[in-house]
């Protein structure tokens, strides 16, 4: 018997890892001290465990430890990126370049650079969810300080080409930076590879704890940003405040064990999706998926159910935990902006739904949800193309 409710919400948060947990525990009580301390040995133990996490974060992505910066999450990252990034620039480079589809806390602060006087273009994209490359191009001027492209979409899981991305924005002498909250330790992202130059991480996405996450800024003076905390000069002056170590290290934790079973967990997911997706779209070959077909994130379904109401749907699947088109942002309502983006007209949107897999999915979990699912359509009357 499936044990209900069914968490299939992988994109808003992931069940933390109890070996995850384990990691931590120690920072919470024994190993109490201030990693900031440098005159004794609670302080060391305690920055011992930022240097551990460092290293583990870094080495996930094949950065130096040094060019890690802790911080409260992806949302203080893509802050600090941007605003940071474009202070440094100021008027000699006061051109930003970012996506429609982007999460909100990218295109609020993109906005934020636009009330302190600077330029922002926000790029289309496709009705598969992908920026045009060539269009990316045409954008670039010398005026461009950053381009700022996420890695996954949290919505609709498809995956932005980061790789010609970044030999793009090299070759035009522009910094990139890449929101990977969504695909840190899920798919391989590799700095000098992919000529990433910031690199925003959460640690509630990848199994890990709430409240931390890390900013990856390549070393040397072209990165430079301006802090947006000021204070003790912690995080060698890029981020002051006290850091918190059994956070910092479930964080670290978590990274490893993403890099370690990265490959396992991919083919994993790869094989729970497609068979959850075959069961859905025998009952009901009308569905429509959301986002490319193929490239995209395995542990990311978004899908309309012409005719119905996405809430309404919810509230007769009230055991299965997923969210609506618009679930990304608490505080909107209304249809999602991204699947608008993608040419989904507003019912479409509203019809929408998004399911998430993880580590902790089982095949029972996705065949008793697919039933539902199946069940919950038939009662509300069957989809309507
Ligand atoms: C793509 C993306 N960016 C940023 C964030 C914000 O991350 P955090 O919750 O760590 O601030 C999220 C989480 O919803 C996200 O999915």
């Amino acid at each position: 018997m499936v044990k209900t409710p069914i968490y299939l919400d992988y994109q808003a948060t992931t069940p933390m890892d109890v070996r995850v947990l384990d990691v931590m525990m120690p920072y919470l009580t024994g190993k109490f001290g201030n990693p900031h301390s440098s005159t004794h040995r609670f302080g060391w133990e305690a920055e011992a465990a930022l240097d551990i996490a460092r290293e583990q974060v870094a080495n996930c992505i094949e950065a130096k430890p040094e060019e890690i910066i802790f911080t409260s999450g992806a949302t203080e990252s893509n802050n600090m990126a941007l605003k940071g990034v474009m202070d440094v620039w100021g008027e000699k480079k006061p051109h930003l370049i970012t996506v429609c589809t982007e999460h909100k806390c990218v295109l609020e602060a993109a906005a934020d650079c636009e009330r302190h006087g600077y330029r922002v273009t926000y790029l289309p994209v496709g009705a598969d969810g992908l920026i045009d490359l060539k269009r990316l191009k045409a954008e670039i001027t010398d005026q461009t300080a950053l381009v700022s492209i996420m890695a996954v979409n949290n919505e609709i899981g498809v995956i932005q080409p980061v790789k010609e991305i970044g030999a793009l924005c090299r070759g035009a002498g522009v910094l990139f930076h890449t929101d990977a909250a969504q695909a840190f330790g899920k798919i391989p992202l590799h700095v000098d590879d992919m000529n990433i130059d910031l690199m925003s991480i959460s640690g509630h996405k990848i199994y890990g704890p709430k409240g931390v996450g890390a900013l990856y800024k390549r070393s040397g003076r072209h990165t430079a940003l301006s802090p947006q905390m000021s204070g003790g000069g912690q995080e060698a002056g890029w981020r002051s405040g006290t850091q918190a170590p059994a956070l910092v290290a479930g964080l670290g934790a978590a990274a490893s064990l993403c890099q370690d079973e990265m490959a396992q967990e991919h083919s994993r997911l790869d094989r729970l999706m497609a068979a959850f997706k075959s069961r859905l779209f025998e009952a009901m070959p009308e569905l429509v998926v959301n986002g490319h077909p193929e490239q995209r994130w395995v542990g990311n379904l978004n899908v309309s159910f012409p005719g119905l109401d996405g809430d309404l749907l919810l509230a007769n699947i009230r055991d299965i935990a997923v969210s609506s088109g618009a679930a990304c942002a608490s505080a909107v309502s209304g249809p999602s902006y991204v699947l608008q983006s993608i040419g989904r007209s507003e019912a479409v949107a509203k019809s929408s739904i998004r399911i998430g897999i993880g580590r902790m999915t089982t095949d029972e979990e996705l065949d008793y949800a697919a039933t539902v699912l199946v069940d919950a359509v038939a009662t509300m009357g069957g989809l309507k193309p």
